[in-house]
């Protein structure tokens, strides 16, 4: 057996991810084989004590003796019950932005106190549903939404507490990032416009809201602190502007999520460890220069907790070689999913790690294509795989990395039923969202029933 093929890199797959002596990838101990005859496929598999243990070195790393620091789980990368229930125990608070996402936090159980509310477009029966449970922020994001929270909160007799989501005119993505003036968008409120001093005044002077601090959130995938370097500098300017101009000092900076992960090999981010001393660093030294007290700061990692501790496993249904010119072939594995439960590949040319899960193979590898079985030819798993030329149907193949923005970014698109998440852990496995069934999506339309 050729160790490199049928090698797991620990960098991409889960921490307990193994090869069994009979060649099966496992998973806790339990070869996906298994699960996959249990649960059926696709199916997402999530290593619970990875889950864990990412959220134990964000908590670890984001303590620090001088700076009270809070971590909010990103909810949006994935959410379920189990999911929050573990990550709370571990000590993090929860980041929702929509009635849903709030709703299962409340359901696990989640303190209101340690929710955190998101979102452009909240509705009035979000911010109601919000105000009522008692919410512990709420990061407000337009003028609009100040007024229609005030009313609402004002209405309930509360105060409640806000943050204000700011426009920072800096994009980071991997390991770049660009500085701009981009106000083209539709999270926030500018800085470089005046609306965030504007939306300050609205809050401070409003009855029923209090201000704790400002956010911003510079995008996803970052593998350095430079992004967040540019960003904190300008949210601790508005602070000291909004100091200046009403005498009112914010005491918290969300500096958002977007802690990026390693999809394949070469990606290389920077360590948590590492990420949140820059973090700490750059607050204090700019606090310290405009003599700014340091505040509490937030960070909200949603793809870095729970990503890397996630797969899927998809069977394979047949499989093809196409001519791509005269020299060249492309083989095409087909598998039982795609495009409606990793949309990634389609939406931002993602890039994934695939690996034969069922067996091993020392047969030449060649140049492969994953693709889902949707009615579409974008419905592409893996562009560029190295795979066994062997493999055929019923081998189970397994994507490396998929814990996050996948099952939540899931679709029914061909009437394709949405896959179980199953968390491992010890040997055991339990479902975490169980598989659709044809009769869940067939129930939604009337003439069916
Ligand atoms: N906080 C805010 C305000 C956010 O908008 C996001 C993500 C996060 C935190 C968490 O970011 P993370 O640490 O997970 O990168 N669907 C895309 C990602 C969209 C992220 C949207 N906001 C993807 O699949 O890559």
């Amino acid at each position: 057996m050729s160790i490199e093929q049928n090698a797991l890199d620990p960098q991409l797959w889960p921490l307990s991810a193994r090869r069994e002596p009979g060649g099966s990838i496992s998973i806790a101990g339990i070869p996906v084989a298994d699960l996959a005859a249990q649960y059926g496929t696709p199916l997402f598999v999530i290593d619970e004590a990875d889950v864990r243990s990412r959220a134990k070195s964000y908590q670890a790393a984001f303590r620090n003796s001088e700076v009270p620091t809070e971590v909010f789980y990103a909810g949006k990368a994935f959410i379920a019950t189990k999911v929050v229930q573990w990550l709370t125990e571990e000590g993090l608070n929860i980041d929702v932005c929509t009635l849903g996402e709030l709703e299962v936090a409340l359901r696990a159980g989640v303190d209101p106190s340690r929710i955190l509310f998101h979102g452009n477009n909240k509705s009035v029966v979000e911010l109601e549903r919000a105000v009522e449970v008692g919410v512990g922020r709420i990061v407000v994001d337009s003028f609009i939404e100040i007024e229609r929270l005030a009313n609402i909160a004002s209405a309930h007799g509360v105060t409640v507490q806000v943050l204000i989501r700011l426009t920072v005119g800096v994009e980071a993505h991997t390991h770049e990032f660009i500085s701009t003036a981009h106000e083209d968008q539709k999270f926030g409120l500018s800085i470089a416009s005046g609306a965030a001093l504007e939306a300050a005044q609205l809050v401070i002077e409003s009855d029923s809201l209090s201000l704790l601090g400002l956010h911003s959130h510079i995008g996803s995938q970052i593998f350095d602190a430079n992004g967040f370097e540019v960003a904190a500098e300008r949210v601790i300017a508005t602070a000291v502007a909004i100091r200046k101009k009403f005498d009112f000092t914010v005491t918290e900076l969300n500096l958002g999520g977007g802690m990026g992960i390693s999809y394949v090999a070469g990606d290389d981010p920077i360590q948590v460890e590492k990420m949140a001393r820059a973090l700490y660093e750059i607050v204090i030294s700019q606090c310290q220069r405009v003599q700014f007290p340091v505040p509490r700061i937030l960070v909200e990692p949603g793809r870095a907790i729970i990503g890397p501790a996630g797969i899927t496993v998809y069977e394979v249904g047949t499989v093809k070689s196409v001519d791509v010119s005269d020299s060249q072939s492309r083989r095409y594995i087909s598998v039982d999913g795609g495009m409606s439960d990793n949309i990634r590949t389609a939406l931002y040319d993602a890039q994934y790690t695939v690996a034969l899960a069922s067996r091993t193979s020392e047969a030449q590898l060649i140049e492969s294509r994953v693709v889902g079985k949707h009615c579409e030819s974008g419905d592409i798993v893996i562009r560029d795989a190295q795979l066994s030329a062997d493999i055929a149907p019923g081998d189970l193949l397994a994507v490396a990395a998929t814990g996050a923005y996948c099952r939540s970014m899931a679709s029914n698109y061909n009437h394709i039923v949405r896959p179980a998440v199953v968390a491992v852990c010890n040997g055991k496995s339990e479902i975490v969202l169980r598989r659709e069934t044809i009769a869940d999506v067939l129930a939604l339309d009337p003439g069916a029933n």
